[in-house]
């Protein structure tokens, strides 16, 4: 498929005590609009922000099984998902109708239309995993995970006065920052889901990491030019 991105748009974006999100979500349908008025492709993948939060957090007390508290965030994507899927059809962008559950149709919807907006498939990971491995099914050259922090830094900026933003590192460098690919527990991970770093590792996969909050980055990144963030390379 020529012209396909995958990007995956963290759940804090949709957050209100993040950003003004209704002005985001109309900017965010700017940048598709455009992306797709260039004949360009784009797999979206959104996170659970919120109501993965609350749900999670509802039923934590009473349920020890990680898969199960997986299936309340994920539902909370679908939920996101639709949210998207339904401000870009509003727009009139060629979007996709379902909410894909799966990798495989997901690929399948994104050759009969611009745009497919999914969330999470199954427990496990989260879905920069998702991303990830959409990108590689659909042959996309990197996968951009536009999130609430400008770069990947050396180490976590609120626990490490030392840390610095990183414009460049190798997937190793990430996965050394991410740490293993485990999935210990439903809700949030490091910077980047470390069962997606390793993904892209096995597949040999770029990642562009920005903040989704600054639309004008993730539109140049969406449109392969530079962009300012973190270019996370092979190797
Ligand atoms: P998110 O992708 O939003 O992950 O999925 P996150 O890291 O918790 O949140 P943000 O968006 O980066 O802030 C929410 C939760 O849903 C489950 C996981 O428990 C995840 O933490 N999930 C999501 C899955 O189990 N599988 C999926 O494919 C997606």
């Amino acid at each position: 498929m020529t012209g396909v991105q995958v990007v995956a748009l963290g759940g804090s974006l949709l957050r209100p005590e993040v950003m003004e999100r209704h002005a985001w979500l109309e900017g965010m349908a700017a940048v598709v609009a455009e992306h797709v008025a260039g004949d360009g492709r784009l797999g979206l993948v959104i996170g659970g922000g919120q109501p993965a939060r609350e749900a999670i957090s509802l039923a934590q007390p009473l349920i020890d099984d990680v898969a199960r508290l997986d299936e309340l965030g994920i539902a909370a994507t679908r939920l996101n998902a639709a949210v998207v899927q339904q401000i870009l059809a509003g727009a009139g962008i060629d979007v996709a109708a379902a909410i894909p559950i799966d990798i495989e149709h997901a690929a399948e919807l994104l050759e009969q239309h611009a745009v497919v907006v999914m969330g999470g498939t199954v427990p496990g990971h989260t879905t920069d995993a998702v991303a990830i491995r959409l990108a590689v099914a659909v042959g996309a050259g990197s996968c951009i995970i536009a999130t609430n922090v400008s770069h990947v830094h050396s180490a976590d900026p609120a626990t490490d006065p030392d840390a610095v933003a990183r414009e460049r590192m190798t997937l190793s460098e990430l996965q050394e920052i991410v740490g293993p690919p485990e999935h210990v527990a439903a809700g949030p991970t490091a910077v980047i889901d470390p069962i997606g770093v390793q993904v892209a590792i096995d597949a040999g996969l770029p990642l562009r990491v920005l903040d989704g909050r600054r639309l004008q980055q993730l539109a140049a990144c969406i449109a392969g030019e530079a962009f300012e963030g973190t270019a996370v390379e092979v190797g």
